[in-house]
This record gives structure tokens, C-alpha cells and sequence, in this order.
């Protein structure tokens, strides 16, 4: 089931891009008709790998104008929340597992005027952010263990996704900002995979690896991908319509 009037989002995640030339990146991200930058934040312990922090970020902010998230795969990410806005960082993704009061750590990101938004891993049940709903623009649902990029897409994800979505309508939330809320997905999201997620009813799919491999460059990919899940949730959408 998909929720049809929720535009379907292109993100690339920055894991895959070359760290050298991160800003450049960004540009030719954005040239290629993304929606939004998604910054993979790792600290070495709430995941095993380690990436970048705000002062990265905030780098490559003047050389794009699309917005920018930060997914916090950090333990007590509480203290770095105005770091990450202060970087140019517009949503910031806070995992359910990495805090000990997340109702108020949400809230925190609201008063810091960034849109909140909370991610679960493959692990945790839709259930953890079920209290949260009136104070997130968005839900993320990891298909992959969150760590590293190229890893498998976990298509067992998908009866998830589309409970999230029930759920999501059935509490008649309209989210943090009132406009709704969204779910992402992040992992595994190539060509063969977006369909599944699009039409279980994510509308925000994060690609790393598999955007970046687009032999026709970043642009093909980007439009490859997006016509690929649009057709996919407007046909999930007219599936459930008639049925
Ligand atoms: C996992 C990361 C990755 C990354 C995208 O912690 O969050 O999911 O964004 O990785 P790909 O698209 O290469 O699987």
C-alpha cells in the first residue's frame, strides 16, 4: 500500500562519493536533480564504522542549495544536535535505539528549528515510534544493519514498511511541520530494489552504491530511479484503490 499523494524523494546518501572532493560532489549531486543530500554520520560505536561530523558537513553547505540530512548513527546524539543545524543540516534522523528519551530528544531538533526525524533498524518493531508520530516529519526505515554502504537490500523489510504506513494513517498524525509524514528508506536501494520498497509504501529512498554505478552518470540514475518507484507506488496505489 502506498500513500498516493506523498511525492516520491531521491536522496543519495554521500557514503559512496569521493571524500576528496566532497563539496564538488555535492554540486554535481544536486545538478543531477536530487531532492535532498543524506549525510551518513558514524561514530565507531553505535555502528562499527566512523565517518564525518558537522564540520564536514558545513564544508560542503555553500556548494549545494538542496537541503541536507544528517542520519545520526550515534550513540546520545543529544549534545551535537545544534552542531549538525549550525552545519546547514535541515532534518536531522535520530535513531530510536541510540537515545534513552526520545520523545524528547525530537522535540529538542523541533526547538532547534531543524524537522525531526526518527529511524529504526532492521531489529526494532514500527511500534517504537508509534508515540512520536505528532513529532517527526519523517520515519526511516533501515533495509539494511545500518555500518556501511553496499550491503544486501533485506526485502523482509517491506510487510514493515507497509505496517508503518497503516499505522502512520490510522493515527491521522500530521507530523512535526503538519505537512504529514514521510518514510524513508536507506540500503540496499538500486534499480532492483526500489519497486518493492516504493510499493510497500516508502515515498523517500535513500541510494548510495547503486546510484553512483550508473554507468550513464549520476543524472540517468537519479531519473532511472525515480521513474522506477513512482510507477511502482502509483501502481500499489491503484492496486489497493480497486481492491
Ligand atoms: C548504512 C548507510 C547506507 C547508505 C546507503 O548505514 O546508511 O545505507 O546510506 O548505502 P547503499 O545505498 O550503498 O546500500
Amino acid at each position: 500500500m502506498n500513500a498516493p499523494d506523498r511525492p516520491i524523494q531521491i536522496v543519495p546518501s554521500v557514503l559512496p562519493a569521493n571524500f576528496a572532493r566532497l563539496g564538488d560532489e555535492c554540486a554535481a549531486l544536486e545538478e543531477a536533480g536530487v531532492d535532498r543530500i543524506q549525510w551518513d554520520v558514524m561514530d565507531g560505536v553505535f555502528v562499527p564504522n566512523l565517518t564525518f561530523g558537522p564540520d564536514v558537513i558545513a564544508a560542503c553547505r555553500s556548494h549545494a542549495n538542496v537541503m541536507f540530512e544528517a542520519h545520526l548513527m550515534v550513540v546520545n546524539p543529544d549534545p551535537m544536535l545544534g552542531a549538525y543545524v549550525d552545519a546547514g543540516c535541515e532534518m536531522l534522523i535520530v535513531h530510536a535505539e541510540s537515545v534513552t528519551h526520545l520523545h524528547r530528544t525530537l522535540s529538542r531538533v523541533q526547538e532547534l528549528g531543524a524537522r525531526p526525524a526518527v529511524a529504526i533498524n532492521p531489529s526494532t518493531s514500527v511500534e517504537a515510534v508509534a508515540h512520536v508520530l505528532d513529532l517527526v516529519d519523517m520515519v526511516l526505515v533501515m533495509t539494511v544493519n545500518p555500518g556501511f554502504g553496499g550491503q544486501a537490500y533485506i526485502s523482509t523489510m517491506e510487510p514493515k514498511i507497509n505496517a508503518l504506513r497503516q499505522l502512520i494513517d490510522a493515527s491521522g498524525s500530521e507530523g512535526a511541520g503538519g505537512n504529514g509524514v514521510d518514510i524513508e528508506v536507506d540500503g540496499g536501494i538500486s534499480a532492483d530494489t526500489i519497486e518493492g520498497a516504493a510499493a510497500a509504501g516508502a515515498n523517500v529512498l535513500v541510494s548510495g552504491s547503486a546510484l553512483f554505478r550508473y554507468d550513464e552518470g549520476l543524472a540517468h540514475g537519479v531519473a532511472d530511479l525515480r521513474c522506477r518507484a513512482e510507477a511502482a507506488a502509483a501502481a500499489a496505489a491503484s492496486q489497493t484503490f480497486n481492491s
